[in-house]
């Protein structure tokens, strides 16, 4: 199992690229399903997320070919089977998102229930709801969504009962080849729903509203192929920007885009930062100072999200001041704090481990550190660069599932770090 050796207290400083954001990327290789044409998806990061989906849909008889850009043209008409195995969707929530695609295009699916997760017990209710309300027939067995339907499914008025990203985008696919005009009501607004909005609409569907609470789907009988570029990655982007400031450095990532991150380029303004954004990126320069501390809540977009949450966190705890850090989304995302706390954090948990108060201390100090969650393990190697004397961040396989290259992009900043295989 790899393990990333960090030697903090260097100030990161350069410019890298923003990666083809992951969680855009895998929806749509699920949307391809629907397609009965060749679907050509460009600047998709290379990333075990990704891997895991290609694997899914190979399991299924799909035929995915890569480049040695990450282009993935996905050829949906040579599939075999109808049912996504538990092995692959337990490695990955977002495989559950092809039950949508399946249903819509071929009247069937069988795929497994994702279960819990390290971040909490996140369940798919809304999933099969608003599948139920498009005429599907959802029954359970043995851990499997069993989904059927005569002929095609109908459109209908849904309203979501909370904001959900995967919930939108499972029935906002399904909808594509429903017959008849869906309306969705209550939906997330993230940028990735947007991307995914445009991708199905380049394949032949139309939708309207994608970006605001309604989305509007006029069904058609088929969709075509295309070529679609997926959108910067706007954590990954944020993640690196948050190192620099937490660091005192100065970072250009390039390609991010600004409008994604308003709120979050607000809050690092508010740390002290000066934020630079120009045609190519967004650049953040802490000149060498220690950030202030800036209280978040996380919330569906465009509010501060969860996804970042961590990576704050860590900044927080080496800011002057206190902070007030509360997660709104997810039951169990403070895994890191422990963690932190550990390298000389100074953090008391409240409300029922939902709220987390945090009083800057001066330095932390590195140390053996590990976490369960992708964004909680990475924001363990922000701490570690921030650090005074060595990290050793283990379980990093969760940081492979979502950042591409982690060590060489932070090495290009100048940071010590170094990938090393434990025995
Ligand atoms: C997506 O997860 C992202 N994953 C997550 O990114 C992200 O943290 C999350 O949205 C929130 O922004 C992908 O896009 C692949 P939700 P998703 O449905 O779709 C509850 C990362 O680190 N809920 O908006 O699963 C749920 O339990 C990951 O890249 C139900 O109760 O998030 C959660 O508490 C982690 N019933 C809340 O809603 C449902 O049917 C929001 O979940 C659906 C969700």
């Amino acid at each position: 199992m790899d393990k990333l050796l960090i030697k903090g207290g260097t100030q990161l400083r350069g410019e890298l690229r923003a990666s083809g954001a992951k969680n855009s990327a895998v929806l749509m290789l699920a949307a391809s399903l629907l397609a009965n044409e060749p679907v050509t998806i460009e600047n998709v990061p290379h990333l075990r997320d990704i891997t895991t989906m290609i694997e899914l849909l190979g399991s299924l008889g799909v035929e995915v070919i890569v480049d040695e850009k990450m282009s993935l043209e996905i050829h949906a008409n040579t599939i075999k089977t109808y049912t996504a195995d538990y092995d692959l969707v337990r490695k990955m929530r977002a495989s559950f998102l092809v039950l949508g695609p399946l249903l819509a295009h071929y009247g069937q699916a069988v795929v497994s229930l994702p279960g819990g997760c390290a971040i909490g017990p996140r369940p798919v209710d809304q999933h099969l709801k608003g599948l139920q309300a498009l005429g599907a027939k959802i029954e359970m067995e043995e851990g499997y969504v069993n989904a059927k339907v005569d002929g095609r499914l109908q459109g209908a008025h849904f309203m979501f009962d909370f904001c959900t990203v995967g919930g939108t985008e499972q029935i906002l696919m399904a909808a594509t080849l429903a017959e008849g005009q869906t309306v969705l009501e209550n939906c997330a607004r993230e940028p990735e729903i947007i991307d995914l909005a445009n991708c199905l609409n380049e394949m032949g569907a139309d939708i309207t509203g994608h970006g605001t609470d309604t989305i509007t789907i006029n069904g058609v009988e088929s969709m075509h192929g295309c070529t679609h570029r997926v959108i910067p990655d706007r954590v990954e982007s944020a993640t690196y920007l948050i190192a620099a400031a937490a660091t005192g450095g100065c970072v250009k990532v390039k390609e991010a885009r600004p409008e994604h991150l308003e709120v979050v380029l607000n809050k690092l303004r508010e740390a002290g930062a000066k934020v630079t954004i120009s045609d190519d990126g967004i650049e953040v320069d802490m000149e060498g100072r220690r950030p202030k501390a800036v209280s978040i809540v996380t919330a569906p977009y465009p509010s501060f999200p969860t996804d970042l949450q961590a990576q704050m966190m860590v900044l927080n705890s080496i800011a002057e001041g206190t902070a007030t850090v509360k997660e709104t989304i997810f039951e169990n995302r403070f895994m890191h704090v422990h963690e932190i706390i550990r390298m000389g954090a100074n953090i008391r948990l409240e409300g029922n481990n939902t709220i987390a108060i945090v009083e800057g201390v001066e330095e932390l100090k590195g140390a053996p550190v590990m976490a369960n969650d992708l964004r909680a393990s990475v924001s363990l190697v922000i701490a570690g660069l921030a650090a005074k004397g060595d990290t050793v961040v283990d379980r990093i396989y969760h940081i492979d599932r979502g950042y591409e290259q982690v060590e060489e992009k932070l090495r290009l900043l100048g940071a010590d770090i170094e990938r090393v295989q434990s025995r």
